[in-house]
């Protein structure tokens, strides 16, 4: 298995977001290649991607936050496709990204899950997440 940085979008890359991006919100809708583009453009943003036998088997965002209360890191859009679950792809995702975060000097690395993606809230606890007490709020535009 390979984990690297997505620095070039190009039609493979597009492909395997389309097929992976709708294993994680449930929903048809998945990135463009300009959107994908806007991503790996961004220099807070890490994109990475798993890869076993040239295929893409799973991905995440790694975000860098520069606030006034220090360097914070956080973890978004983690996803491993159906087929290749359990294999330890998601495992080997997010040590790279602490690894990358803890290279950064980052204070801590965030991230969220909903309650009702078991897989994931116990991988977060197994790799040494702890869960915190406080309130995610949204704001939606419409
Ligand atoms: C959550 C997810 C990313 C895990 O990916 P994965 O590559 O299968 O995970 P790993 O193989 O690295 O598993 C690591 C640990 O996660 C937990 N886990 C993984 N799959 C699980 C399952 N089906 N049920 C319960 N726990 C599970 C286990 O603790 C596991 O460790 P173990 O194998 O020693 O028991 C994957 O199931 C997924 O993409 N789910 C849909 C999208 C999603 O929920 N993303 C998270 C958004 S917050």
């Amino acid at each position: 298995m390979k984990i690297e940085r997505v620095t070039i979008v190009d039609d493979h890359i597009v492909r395997s977001f389309s097929r992976l991006i709708p294993q994680l919100t449930g929903s048809v809708k998945y990135p463009s290649r300009e959107e994908l583009e806007e991503v790996i453009k961004s220099e807070n943003s890490y994109l990475f991607i798993a890869t076993i036998d040239g295929e893409v088997t799973g991905s995440l965002t790694l975000l860098f936050n520069r606030l006034t209360t220090g360097l914070k890191g956080w973890i978004e859009d983690v996803v491993v496709d159906e087929a290749a679950r359990g294999k330890g792809v998601a495992t080997a995702l997010i040590g790279h990204a602490l690894k990358i975060a803890e290279e950064n000097e980052v204070f801590h690395v965030d991230l969220t899950s909903q309650p009702v993606r078991e897989a994931a809230n116990r991988l977060y606890l197994k790799m040494g997440f702890t869960r915190r007490e406080t309130n995610v709020y949204r704001y939606y535009f419409q």
